[in-house]
């Protein structure tokens, strides 16, 4: 391709789109070799536009060793050649964009993959040489060095620190790592990985790349100063300073950096957008949404809320008035590649611990699919009637489960092996896409599947779903669509309902009403056409674990 194509257009397409995650490993495989591809996604481009949604996030597609499903990356200007060449990525953005959609990338700025050419040269170079300056090396304590630099925990557990072994063969120094230890965290302070980054934001941006998924963006910059290393459990945000001050995540300084990636952004016409992965206290997400910065960040709120209409009536008021407080748009999310899928989270009952729970159910899962599925489409309908962004993760369109018959030695997430304890695996969520209910590895490729497919997967498949007209996929078809002509100015009124605590209702400025039975009697619906129902309607009422659409 000669031209990069851009989609013209608003330049605030992001504020209240639906943007739908790419795990491309897992989505098409067009060559035979069970790992998905670009080529595998391009094939299913009609599919994208048939379901409606305004842009893809890809999850990682770089060269990686799939330390961490690809974020761990090596090289952060090229593509994995598992996953296809850099013309095919082209080839891609074309396809999209004449499709009238536009593409997200994921950006993994806090660490590299242990390939990556920079890592490589800092284990051959020597101690405090600049090579090593750019990511985050000590000496050990010890006589010799022999004890790991601080107790700081990685969040995959168990420890942050990794020796090494020093080019002459002797033990050496040790190298931090939040997550897994093939994954060294840069060193932010270092102003040639600064420049790289802005360089390879640009790359990206020139490509015709609309927008970037942040990886850990709240954690780049941090504060090791004089000789100080936390010794602490990471990641975890109820330890977390919420002032701007703490010594590994969310320090205010980290806004320099997206403030200079907003002068790239800027560049371009329109814009690019991006979205923080920012796990951090609710009061400091607004810096990272603000238009000198990334422009939105991920409000996970919705993932821990359940099924009560109170809680979520509580978390959407509270992350609107953020988003509006700030002039950003807020984001809706109940599903990625990193959590159990809300259909098997709604099919469990009570406070949901991911971890108590996958250990638990993890050869047996007890899960109610029938209550699962219905509240998950009717929050999801509901997400999708808020003002702001819905970001959707691939299969949950279908449906599908979580997969949890995936043996031990089949699993590939780091998280499982390195805290067995905890034993949680987010495979479960990645496994292929069934496509086609009778072909083998249900039409994901012809060559196999990286992560094994259940046979339950058949009943969930899209050509299953695509004939019957009450599927969950037709349900979402519907929903996307309907949406994209009730668009309307991001502002909403609650409705009360006096003599009930479990409905959730309210309106949008054009009289689009959305209403959510989180009860277990039918409730009558406001007065209109209704537009949606989740389930079918009893007698003129909203049953149960249903959403409805109407138009006043
Ligand atoms: C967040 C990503 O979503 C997750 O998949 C990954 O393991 C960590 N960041 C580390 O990059």
């Amino acid at each position: 391709m000669s031209e990069f194509t851009f989609l013209a257009g608003d330049a605030h397409w992001w504020r209240q789109a639906v943007i739908y995650q790419i795990y491309p490993r897992s989505f098409a495989d067009s060559n035979g070799d069970g790992i998905g591809d670009l080529k595998g996604i391009i094939s299913r481009v009609p599919y994208l536009k048939q379901l409606g949604v305004d842009a893809v996030w890809m999850s990682p597609f770089y060269p990686s060793a799939l330390a961490d499903g690809g974020y761990d990356v090596d090289d952060y200007r090229d593509i994995d050649p598992r996953i296809g060449t850099l013309a095919e990525f082209d080839e891609l953005i074309d396809a999209l964009h004449a499709n009238g959609m536009r593409l997200i990338a994921d950006i993994v700025p806090n660490h590299s993959g242990s390939g990556h050419k920079w890592f490589q040269e800092a284990l051959k170079a020597a101690p405090g040489s600049p090579e090593r300056d750019r990511y985050i090396f000590r000496d050990g304590k010890g006589e010799n060095g022999e004890i790991r630099p601080s107790e700081l925990a990685s969040h995959f557990g168990p420890t942050a620190w990794t020796r090494i072994t020093e080019p002459d063969g002797t033990p050496g120094q040790w190298y931090m790592h939040l997550f897994a230890s093939e994954q060294p965290d840069w060193n932010w302070d270092n102003e040639e990985v600064r420049a790289d980054f802005r360089k390879t934001v640009k790359f990206w941006c020139d490509r015709g790349v609309d927008g970037f998924r942040v990886d850990v963006a709240h954690a780049l910059v941090k504060d090791l100063s004089n000789g100080h290393l936390p010794e602490r459990q990471s990641y975890d945000v109820s330890v977390m300073k919420n002032d701007g001050t703490d010594d590994l995540f969310d320090r205010d300084e980290v806004h320099k950096i997206y403030a200079s990636w907003r002068e790239i952004f800027n560049e371009y016409n329109p814009p690019r957008m991006a979205v923080a992965e920012a796990w951090v206290h609710s009061n400091r997400l607004p810096a990272y949404a603000s238009e000198k910065g990334l422009g939105q960040s991920f409000s996970f709120d919705m993932l821990g809320a359940g099924w009560d209409a109170q809680r979520v009536h509580e978390l959407a008021a509270n992350a609107l008035q953020r988003a509006k407080d700030n002039g950003s748009s807020n984001t809706w999310v109940l599903s990625n590649h990193d959590i159990i899928r809300h259909a098997t989270r709604f099919g469990v009952d009570g406070q949901f611990d991911a971890g108590k729970w996958f250990k638990a159910n993890r050869f047996n899962p007890k899960v109610n699919v029938k209550q699962g599925l219905e509240r998950a489409t009717a929050m999801t309908a509901l997400l999708l009637a808020l003002p702001g962004s819905t970001y959707l993760y691939q299969g949950e369109e279908l449906g599908l489960q979580e997969a949890m018959e995936i043996p031990d030695e089949l699993m590939q997430d780091p998280q499982f092996f390195r805290n067995p304890d905890l034993g949680l695996s987010r495979d479960g969520c990645r496994v292929p896409l069934p496509w086609v209910a009778n072909h083998k590895w249900f039409g994901f490729g012809e060559g196999g599947s990286h992560l094994p497919q259940p046979e339950w997967y058949k009943n969930y498949a899209v050509d299953v779903e695509d004939a019957d007209p009450n599927s969950t996929l037709n349900l979402y078809r519907k929903a996307i669509g309907l949406r994209k002509g009730l668009e309307t100015a991001e502002e909403l009124t609650w409705i009360k309902h006096w003599f009930s605590k479990t409905i959730l209702h309210f309106k949008r400025p054009n009289g689009w009403h959305s209403i959510t039975n989180f009860g277990t009697k039918p409730v009558k619906l406001p007065k209109g056409r209704v537009l949606l129902s989740t389930l079918p309607l009893v007698g003129g009422k909203l049953p149960a674990n249903a959403t409805a659409w109407v138009q006043a």
